[in-house]
């Protein structure tokens, strides 16, 4: 197998944690109360760039090697690309939604609820198939060399694939988002 595996599950396990934080914004603002906006737009600008630059190219790869070993489960797994396509119109509705609220539009409160939920409730569909269908299909179909293939992209520091210095300006946003969202927690107690 692969480091590949691995580091796409701790990917996973990094966006959950930022679900979380939107989730828990969200949960104040349906309280009635002020969510910690600039939390939010950084959580926004995070879904905005960082699956589609690091995460989801990686994804691709495998399911591209799936697709040559193992066609029949690659077609079971469906359209990838279409639903991480589908993931950015959800988070562009999200945007706008957020959008509406910062510069006073009108919004139901209820409309905004439901959009961040759908957000939220698709994105951890959508790592839950991955890590049930995906990636085991993967560990199944792919071969030593399909294995040494990735992993000599990953740690090609020219490969677009392994850019180290964008991920680690997401690896900040990453850690300032946690941190901003505990600290106005403890303020909010
Ligand atoms: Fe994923």
């Amino acid at each position: 197998m692969t480091a590949i595996i691995d580091i796409l599950l701790e990917e996973h396990r990094n966006i959950e944690k930022v679900l979380l934080v939107l989730e828990q914004e969200l949960d104040v603002f349906d309280r009635g109360e002020q969510p910690d906006y600039e939390v939010l737009q950084a959580v926004i600008s995070y879904f905005q760039d960082y699956p589609d630059c690091c995460h989801h190219p990686k994804e691709d790869m495998v399911f591209e090697k799936l697709k040559a070993r193992d066609p029949v489960a690659a077609e079971s797994i469906g359209d990838l690309e279409a639903e991480h396509q589908e993931e950015s119109k959800r988070l562009h509705r999200l945007a706008q939604a957020l959008e509406n609220i910062l510069t006073g539009r009108e919004i139901l409160r209820q409309s905004f609820d439901h959009i961040v939920r759908n957000f939220i409730e698709h994105e951890r569909r959508h790592i839950d198939m991955e890590e049930r269908a995906l990636f085991p299909a993967a560990v199944k179909a792919l071969r030593p060399e399909d294995w040494a293939g990735i992993d000599a992209r990953l740690n090609d520091r020219q490969d677009p694939l392994a850019n180290g210095d964008i991920e680690e300006k997401f690896r900040f946003l990453h850690q300032r988002i946690l941190q901003w969202e505990e600290q106005t927690a403890a303020e909010r107690a």
